[in-house]
Parts: C-alpha cells; sequence; structure tokens
C-alpha cells in the first residue's frame, strides 16, 4: 500500500523478489522529491506486473483479486502530482474512476474483490479519527480519494468491493495522544481498513523485535476475519487486535 520509502528502490527491490503473489501500490513519499517521474520510472520498472494502479491481479492459490487505485495519492479529494503526470499522463477525477471500476468490473465474480490503495476513499468521515480524516491541522477534514469514492460506487452497481485496504494517515494521531479509527464498514457491506501501523517495526518491553501486518482471511468469497497482528522476527504471532466485522454497518 505504498510509501516504502522516499524514493530509495532498495525495499522495492527486496518485494519485487519475493516468492509470494503480491500486488503492490506506491504512495506519493515513494516518488521522492524528483518531480521528473524518473524515480517513480523506476519503482515501476523494478515491480513490474506487481504493480497494480488502475489495474487488476488475481490468483487461484490464494483466492483473490485485487484492483489497484491511483498511484501515489496524497489524499486530499484529487490531485495528480507532476511525477504521475510525467509517467501517466494527465489524468481526471472521472478518468481514473473508470479505470478502477473498470479494472474491479473485469474480477471473476467468484473470487474475492479486494480494492488496495494509498490514501483512502472520501467519505468515510471528517474527524482527525476517521479513516482519512486530517489530523496534523485544524479544521479536521475528510481528507480521502474522491475518484476512489466514485470508483467505488461505480462498481458497486455490478458488484460492491469486499476489501478497501489503505494506508498513508497514520494510526497515530498528530494532534492527539489517540489512535485513528482503522475499521468501517459500509450498507454495501464493503470493509475499509487503514492499515497505516506506523513504524511497522518495533520493540515489544521484553526487547523482541516486532513487525505489523494488517490480515484478512476469506472463506468461500466471504470475508471473515480482519486483525492487526505483530510477529516475531521468526514468524510467531506475538500479538493480534481483531477488528470486529459487522454484517452491515452504516458510515
Ligand atoms: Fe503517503
Amino acid at each position: 500500500m505504498g510509501d516504502l520509502s522516499d524514493g530509495d528502490l532498495r525495499l522495492t527491490r527486496r518485494i519485487a523478489s519475493l516468492p509470494y503473489p503480491l500486488a503492490v501500490i506506491l504512495g506519493n513519499h515513494d516518488r521522492g522529491r524528483d518531480r521528473s517521474g524518473e524515480i517513480l520510472r523506476q519503482q515501476l520498472t523494478l515491480l513490474g506486473d506487481n504493480h497494480c494502479a488502475w489495474g487488476q491481479r488475481q490468483w487461484s492459490s490464494p483466492a483473490l483479486s485485487v484492483v489497484g487505485a491511483r498511484p501515489c495519492s496524497a489524499g486530499g479529494g484529487y490531485q495528480l502530482s507532476k511525477a504521475v503526470e510525467a509517467v501517466y499522463g494527465p489524468v481526471t477525477l472521472q478518468e481514473s474512476a473508470r479505470r478502477i471500476a473498470d479494472a474491479a468490473n473485469a474480477a471473476p465474480s467468484n473470487l474475492p474483490l479486494v480494492v488496495l490503495a494509498h490514501c483512502g476513499p472520501s467519505g468515510l468521515g471528517s474527524d482527525p479519527a476517521s479513516p482519512c480524516g486530517r489530523d496534523w491541522k485544524t479544521p479536521a477534514i475528510d481528507w480521502g480519494d474522491q475518484d476512489l469514492a466514485l470508483a467505488l460506487d461505480l462498481m458497486a452497481r455490478q458488484r460492491p468491493a469486499d476489501l478497501v485496504v489503505f494506508g498513508h494517515m497514520h494510526h497515530k494521531l498528530k494532534r492527539s495522544s489517540g489512535l485513528r479509527q482503522s475499521l468501517l464498514q459500509d450498507r454495501r457491506g464493503t470493509a475499509y481498513v487503514n492499515a497505516a501501523c506506523v513504524p511497522r517495526l518495533g520493540v515489544d518491553q521484553s526487547g523482541r523485535s516486532l513487525m505489523h501486518l494488517s490480515w484478512a482471511e476469506f472463506v468461500d468469497a466471504r470475508l471473515t476475519h480482519l486483525s492487526h497482528r505483530w510477529y516475531s522476527s521468526d514468524a510467531a504471532l506475538i500479538h493480534e487486535e481483531v477488528l470486529p466485522l459487522q454484517n452491515s454497518v452504516a458510515c
């Protein structure tokens, strides 16, 4: 879900070499300070088909379809950075939404449909602690992506997404000691998860290194489990915060 680095390619290289099914979407930091788009092009070359912006990836094992939203979003409604424009050309809000929705509509109906975005959609709340709420400056406003919100509406005419995963807006709030709400569900049954536990690497009270992962499980194409998990360096599950799923909750 992006913001791997501030343009450094080393982590991208390591992720691209992982021997697992991958779906990656780059964040606003990944283009570095380069407005020409050259760093972004290098990131995209390394990731190849693993980068799923405005596209779709699918596997039979795991049985999953992942649709990518707009690359390198910085949230705040809709704005295309100079780097993204240099690489992808000018793309309007409506065109971006249409690309996301078209990719989703091409996904097989028997596979769970996950949308992967750097910033989540608008419409999830305007409080500092909302999943995409602006917390670093007053007044707090909805900082979500409008093209993604429109895309999710368009997709729902055929089939709503099962899960939308995004980051960008850190769990730890800037102007208080609180934490951001990391799960919302809407009337369509779509679950929205902000997975931006920052930093991802930490140390527990006993000095053990821990890594955060956001975890989702599907059974027969139905989302059955969501959690934030912290694993040790030898892949043992040390701590789990279950995100309770409900059948239908308005947002
Ligand atoms: Fe970001």
